[in-house]
């Protein structure tokens, strides 16, 4: 009787270990799958916004692990909701800010970035890696000659109506004058036209910092007797140094960074 109920007390508690241990095992198992699964997550975003907030600059490659996160994000509707949203505040600024602007023969500006701001190289990058590989510049160079990078919507829309109010628009590019005809072939295909100004880098410009480049350019603009209300970029590199614009605005870029 004795060992019957020690062999019971025995069966018992061996079944309360095992199912107490199974369920701490269950329960790891899933909270650690969870937390490495929304971990990850909020790594990758993180990383993102702190991009686009330029707390993280001069990145040579999207880190390994989120390549899939940035990937995704680039080819989401969320991403097109993003630049959707900063072309609609460029629009709230241009409503208000500029009743002076008369056109015709004015000095009335606006600068433009190309690639991932009027033109998307999001479909090249689809193709090679998401920016996760070191960017091959001959490789990148050869698909921007083919001419067949889509425009961002919300920003050729953005284009007409900026025109449409009498701006003088300037292009300021990082692409090379090699690229010229391409550049110009690409745009007019998508449906821009009517710039006053198309600026690339020809060859004393490539071993210069990119901002410098693009601050001098606007420099020659000011001296030109230009009055720049706004620049809309996808690079922090498009923003900075001397002279100012009035406004800028951001496009989101996880892919590459310019500086
Ligand atoms: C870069 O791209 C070119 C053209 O596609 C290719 O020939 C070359 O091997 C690539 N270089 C590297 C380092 O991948």
């Amino acid at each position: 009787m004795a060992r019957k109920h020690f062999f019971l007390l025995a069966v018992t508690s061996l079944l309360i270990c095992s199912a107490v241990a199974d369920w701490n095992i269950l329960h790891q198992r899933k909270k650690n799958n969870v937390v490495s699964g929304s971990g990850l997550k909020k790594y990758c975003e993180s990383w993102r916004i702190n991009v686009e907030l330029n707390n993280i600059r001069g990145f040579e490659v999207v880190p390994q692990e989120c390549i899939g996160y940035i990937g995704k994000y680039m080819s989401s509707s969320q991403y097109k909701a993003d630049c959707e949203r900063a072309i609609e505040e460029c629009e709230v600024y241009l409503s208000s800010c500029c009743d002076s602007v008369k056109g015709g023969e004015g000095k009335d500006a606006w600068i433009f970035d190309v690639d991932d701001t009027l033109l998307s190289t999001v479909p090249y990058f689809k193709s090679h890696g998401f920016g996760g590989k070191k960017l091959n510049l001959t490789s990148l160079e050869g698909w921007m000659e083919n001419c067949k990078a889509p425009a961002l919507d919300p920003t050729l829309r953005l284009f007409h109506k900026i025109k449409g109010r009498g701006f003088k628009i300037f292009l300021i590019s990082t692409r090379r004058e090699s690229l010229r005809d391409a550049t110009v072939d690409n745009l007019i295909k998508v449906g821009y036209h009517g710039w006053s100004g198309l600026i690339l880098r020809d060859l004393s410009d490539e071993n210069r910092r990119v901002q410098h480049y693009k601050a001098e350019a606007r420099q020659k603009l000011v001296k030109e007797g230009h009055n720049i209300w706004g620049i809309v970029g996808d690079q922090w590199s498009s923003f900075d140094g001397n002279p100012k614009a009035k406004r800028t605005f951001k496009l989101p870029n996880s892919l590459y960074y310019v500086s």
